[in-house]
């Protein structure tokens, strides 16, 4: 019989209770400086320090990517060479040249979705306009009928809700419903009049696996349906939050708000690019992700068993003191070396480039069209819960 190597380990904190879900932030800042390799049920041992994390993420040998047996998950469950071959095809998608040709469409459903907010009334931006912005631009992305934005939408906030209850059973079902949207639509990809997407490019994609893991094929429909699933994920859910993040920011900060209007209007878009990127340093829109460790380690004075949960938490790396000066403070100009909202290493986010695209798009748009954005009412934002970041919602009022 094999024991949990976490059974006895003792719980510095409980990362599910209402203390640490109130404001997560502020949670994470507090345990980092108190206990920087946490240890709890859910979460196993969080790793608080940039320092630390960056060891895990530079040691994939120690710091393993096969989180779960049970389930595929491509590209993120899988270490080299696996995951390597499943990498180059996921990378292609997301090439410069390729973000070029994009960046019109994404201004496109920025620019009518900016344009139909309420003006001089209060609204909560997390209310429609989020989820909007991000899953339009996916469906734009993928090819994907405006008939799926609203079962999307809905299947985001499922999932959020059974990833934090940890419900494996409403989990898997939540699973199901998405293979099931996304087999259909791979099914009309490989009929007669298929159209020519990024949908249909997957599926013909050839992965170069070595021959000892088989040779170069295409993905199976299960691998298929959970490197989309990953996407819209990352799309849907983090880059939804980045909208809240970026409006309440804005709303907060009137002075610098008039800043980022004067350089967009002379074409300084570099300064949006590094406001977006110090915004989302300090209020990082993906909390965290997982890891299984291969042999014993020791890491930030902490000895953690093999074969243990480690979750890397990106929200308390971005605003860890001894990576950052004056951490908790914004400025745009500062280093972003150790900023590590988009990961490191061999898993760093391939959306990267994509979401940056998007942020930029969505910050310029929102400053070029208002005068002003501001807060609407007392109390106008409340923090989300985990595994949600950000705001789940922000009262906005733009004039
Ligand atoms: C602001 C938005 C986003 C943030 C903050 C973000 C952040 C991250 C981070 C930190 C990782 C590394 C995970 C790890 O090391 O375990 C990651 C991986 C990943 N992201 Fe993103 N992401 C964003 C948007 C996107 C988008 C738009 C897509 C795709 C359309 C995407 C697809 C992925 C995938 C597939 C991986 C797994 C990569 C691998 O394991 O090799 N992400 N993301």
């Amino acid at each position: 019989m094999t024991t949990n190597p976490q059974e006895t380990t003792p719980n510095d904190w409980d990362t599910r209770s209402p203390d640490v879900q109130a404001d997560q932030v502020a949670a994470y800042d507090a345990m980092r400086s108190k206990c920087p390799v946490a240890h709890d049920d859910y979460m196993g041992y969080s790793l608080l320090k940039n320092a630390d994390i960056k060891y895990a993420l530079e040691h994939p040998e120690i710091f393993s990517n096969k989180v779960s047996t049970r389930h595929i998950a491509v590209p993120n469950g899988m270490d080299a060479p696996e995951h390597t071959a499943f990498r180059a095809v996921n990378d292609k998608y997301f090439t410069p040249d390729r973000m070029q040709v994009f960046e019109p469409q994404i201004r496109q459903v920025v620019k009518s979705l900016v344009s139909k907010l309420p003006r001089n009334e209060v609204f909560d931006a997390m209310d429609g306009f989020a989820q909007l912005y991000a899953v339009r631009i996916q469906n734009v992305f993928m090819g994907w009928p405006a008939s799926l934005e609203q079962p999307l939408i809905e299947w985001v906030e499922k999932n959020r809700r059974a990833t934090l209850a940890g419900d494996r059973e409403q989990m898997g079902k939540i699973a199901l419903e998405f293979d099931g949207y996304i087999r259909a639509l791979l099914d009309e990809r490989r009929g007669a009049d298929a159209a020519a997407d990024i949908t249909a490019e997957l599926i013909q994609d050839v992965i170069d696996l070595p021959q000892d893991l088989g040779g170069p094929r295409t993905m199976t429909d299960e691998e298929l349906i959970s490197l989309i699933r990953n996407w819209t994920v990352g799309e849907l859910s983090t880059v939804s939050a980045c909208a809240g993040i970026i409006l309440a920011f804005l709303a907060e900060h009137p002075q610098e708000q008039d800043r980022l209007r004067t350089s967009l209007a002379v074409g300084k878009t570099a300064e949006i690019a590094a406001a977006v990127e110090e915004v989302m340093r300090l209020q990082d829109p993906l909390v965290t992700n997982r890891r299984v460790t291969t042999q014993p380690v020791e890491i930030g004075g902490r000895s953690i068993p093999a074969g243990a949960k480690v979750t890397i938490n990106w929200a308390s790396a971005n605003r860890d003191e001894d990576a950052f000066e004056d951490a908790t403070t914004y400025n745009p100009h500062r280093s972003q070396e150790n900023n590590l909202v988009y990961g490191q290493g061999l898993h760093v986010c391939p959306g990267a480039p994509l979401a940056r695209l998007e942020l930029r798009v969505l910050m310029e748009e929102l400053l070029a069209t208002t005068d002003l954005i501001e807060f609407g009412g007392a109390n106008p934002t409340q923090n989300a819960v985990y595994p949600a970041a950000g705001y789940s919602k922000v009262l906005t009022r733009i004039s």
